[in-house]
């Protein structure tokens, strides 16, 4: 996937009947992002098809990742680092007087050396405090929040972001037992969640989905996401591309919608009475939906679940509402929460 992320954002003719290979030959200029920096994998892929004048802008919450960014930029100056969310995008361009980028990937979600660290709370399987921050310098914990949250908003959070049908009797679960003793861990929480949900997905833990869940409202995923989505499509510019890398089906439903209603923002008035030159211009080019190839899967089993897409940006102007109405917040919990790490309302979209 990482290969054909870089593919998608500086070949010309990626898309092109399907074509997702590259020639890594070719340089590019210009100002990229990397929203997900995580270990610097995509972004070291990136670099080496970039010219000496181009930037490459990586966001990470995560304060390990940014250590490695960090060294990075130290011996390349295209490089600038950014260690917060890449909903912040809009702020971090103004603030660097960049007024346009030519592409943006995101590799969503959690990295495996989080998972794999026991002491960052994500994993059922390793027994570990219940953290789940990816940034861990700001916001509550999982069990701050569990500590103190109220049965419905645990439901409501297991219910939707975990697409859970046993999300009621969790949160029963988690607000007795805490009466008498509070969820610290890791292993705490997994074995109270196998305890009440009683059907077991074909290998799957019963308490995979609430995991996911959690942690997505921890970091605000969906939230951030929205964001991102809206500000990825004021800043790309004509030409630009935007690689989009989800592992679950929410994540992945938010950015397709997105893509969809950007690339066709005239479909719910196809039976109108309107004139061709009347109908609203498509914003965004789709270059298609790639998955991992069999060596990939074989090699990390977690990219099976991996979807990207892949879209370019129009020469045509965004609408009035600059926007807004293509990215879909549909399933978010508590739309106007502040974000656990500080400053921004999801009202701010
Ligand atoms: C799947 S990993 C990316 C791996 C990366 N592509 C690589 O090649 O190493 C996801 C990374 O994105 C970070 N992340 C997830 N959501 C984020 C957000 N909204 N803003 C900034 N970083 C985020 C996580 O902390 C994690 O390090």
């Amino acid at each position: 996937m990482a290969e054909t992320t870089v593919n998608a954002l500086t070949e010309s003719n990626f898309g092109v009947r399907g074509k997702a290979d590259g020639n890594p030959s070719i340089v590019v200029d210009g100002v990229f992002v990397d929203g997900t920096f995580g270990r610097g994998g995509h972004s070291r892929l990136l670099l080496d098809r970039l010219s000496s004048s181009a930037r490459l802008l990586v966001f990470d919450k995560d304060p390990q990742a940014i250590e490695v960014a960090n060294e990075m930029s130290r011996s390349d100056p295209r490089i600038i680092v950014v260690h917060d969310g890449f909903g912040t995008l809009p702020q971090q361009l103004y603030n660097l007087g960049i007024k346009e980028i030519n592409g943006i990937m995101l590799d969503l979600g959690v990295s495996s050396p989080q998972i794999d660290d026991a002491k960052r709370g994500f994993s059922f399987m390793r027994d570990g405090p219940l953290d789940m921050r990816m940034n861990t310098s700001r916001g509550y914990t999982a069990a701050e929040w569990l500590a103190q949250a109220s049965i419905n908003e645990i439901r409501e959070v297991i219910a939707r972001y975990g697409e859970e049908r046993f999300a009621f009797q969790i949160a029963k679960a988690i607000v007795s037992r805490r009466e008498s003793r509070p969820l610290c861990t890791t292993l705490d929480l997994a074995e109270l969640v196998a305890s009440v949900v009683r059907t077991r997905e074909k290998g799957q833990h019963p308490a995979t989905r609430t995991f996911q869940a959690i942690r997505i409202h921890i970091n605000q995923e969906l939230q951030e996401l929205a964001l991102a989505l809206t500000a990825i499509l004021r800043s790309l510019a004509t030409g630009g591309r935007m690689a989009v890398i989800s592992f679950h089906s929410l994540e992945d439903r938010m950015v397709k919608q997105c893509m969809a209603a950007a690339a066709r923002p005239g479909a719910s008035m196809a039976r109108l009475p309107v004139m061709e030159k009347d109908m609203p211009k498509p914003v965004l080019k789709l270059l298609g939906r790639y998955k991992a190839k069999e060596q990939e899967i074989k090699e990390n089993p977690r990219a099976r679940s991996a979807v990207l897409r892949v879209a370019e940006r129009t020469e045509f102007a965004l609408p009035a509402d600059q926007g807004a109405s293509f990215v879909k917040a549909m399933g978010l919990v508590d739309p106007g929460v502040m974000f656990s790490d500080g400053g921004m309302a999801y009202g701010a979209l």
